[in-house]
């Protein structure tokens, strides 16, 4: 089996890297091949231009591109624009992956009051960001809903790991404000994110069109916050005000994951912090 991973950068490489090892041909498209490991066949493809060719054999793609700049426009031709190519390539190349699996955000969800949120809530996005994975996901469900090509849209939080130290370094700078009300957070350690990839298109024999993909712990960012203070032996962050964060306050659920049979390396962001500290890991370029 051949898998076209489109916008192989952090997770899609992580992700490449295990299809791989698990003894499948991988092709990874960007606009940058050359970084890629010798594992990962790199080719030279822009999202936002005409597409290389997609060879015959190739039987599940994992679309996980990033958008190139922060700008609406340019976010929107990324992904939008990205799925429209992919889906045009596929039909121009006469090639019927048995899936196409979209990597989206938990961004879609509007929810702000701390609630909880499964695959039967409904979207609203809080940003245009979220509207444009929306859009994007929704663009490649129609897309594809003829073609005998099943689709999945696997919506993940907050992805941290090797290199993506954010929270860490705010700690560790002393600049984080522990909030005065209860912000809840999602997050995923990108190993995991890669991996629930690998496992929803090869062990799962039917996947669902979506799932969330977060770990199994909805966290108040201010234990998150105060966790870290504790592992790198700095002071307690002072309380605060701290502005809603533009993906809101909510408690995402993981049971249609779990229900796959899938397992967690990093159940919660205690596990998954600890690896990072310890150095575990590196981020792909
Ligand atoms: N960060 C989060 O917390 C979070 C949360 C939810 C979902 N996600 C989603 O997770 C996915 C993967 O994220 P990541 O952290 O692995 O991102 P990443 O490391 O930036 O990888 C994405 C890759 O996409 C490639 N790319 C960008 N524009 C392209 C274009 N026009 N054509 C072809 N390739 C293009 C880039 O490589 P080149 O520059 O070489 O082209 C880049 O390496 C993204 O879809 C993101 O939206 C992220």
């Amino acid at each position: 089996m051949s898998v076209l991973i489109a916008g192989c950068g952090d997770l899609g490489t992580e992700t490449g890297l295990r299809f791989a090892r698990a003894g499948h041909r991988v092709i990874g498209w960007r606009r940058s091949p050359q970084k890629l490991p010798p594992r990962i066949e790199g080719v030279e493809a822009d999202l936002t231009a005409e597409l290389p060719a997609i060879p015959r054999d190739v039987d599940t793609v994992v679309i996980t591109a990033s958008a190139s700049s922060r700008e609406r426009e340019a976010y929107r031709a990324g992904y939008v624009g990205g799925a429209e190519k992919i889906i045009g390539a596929l039909e121009r190349d006469e090639v019927a992956p048995r899936r196409v699996l979209y990597v989206s955000s938990t961004a879609v969800y509007g929810e702000a009051n701390g609630g909880l949120v499964d695959e039967t809530t409904d979207p609203a996005p809080r940003t245009w960001r979220g509207e444009i994975q929306l859009e994007a996901e929704e663009l490649l469900a129609r897309g594809l809903a003829a073609t005998g090509t099943g689709f999945t849209a696997l919506r993940l939080g907050g992805i941290y790991g090797p290199g993506r130290t954010m929270l860490i370094d705010r700690v560790a700078s002393r600049r984080a404000v522990l909030p005065d009300e209860p912000r809840y957070t999602n997050r995923i350690h990108r190993d995991d994110a890669a991996q629930a990839i690998v496992h929803l298109t090869t062990r799962v024999p039917d996947p669902a069109p979506l799932y969330l993909g977060v770990d199994t712990e909805p966290a108040e960012l201010g234990d998150v916050l105060r966790f870290l203070a504790q592992e790198l032996g700095v002071p307690t962050p002072p309380t605060g005000d701290v502005p809603m964060a533009s993906g809101g306050s909510k408690r995402c659920s993981n049971a249609a994951l779990l229900g796959t049979g899938f397992t967690f390396a990093f159940p919660t962001y205690r596990e998954g912090y600890r690896a990072v500290l310890s150095g575990e890991g590196a981020r792909h370029p």
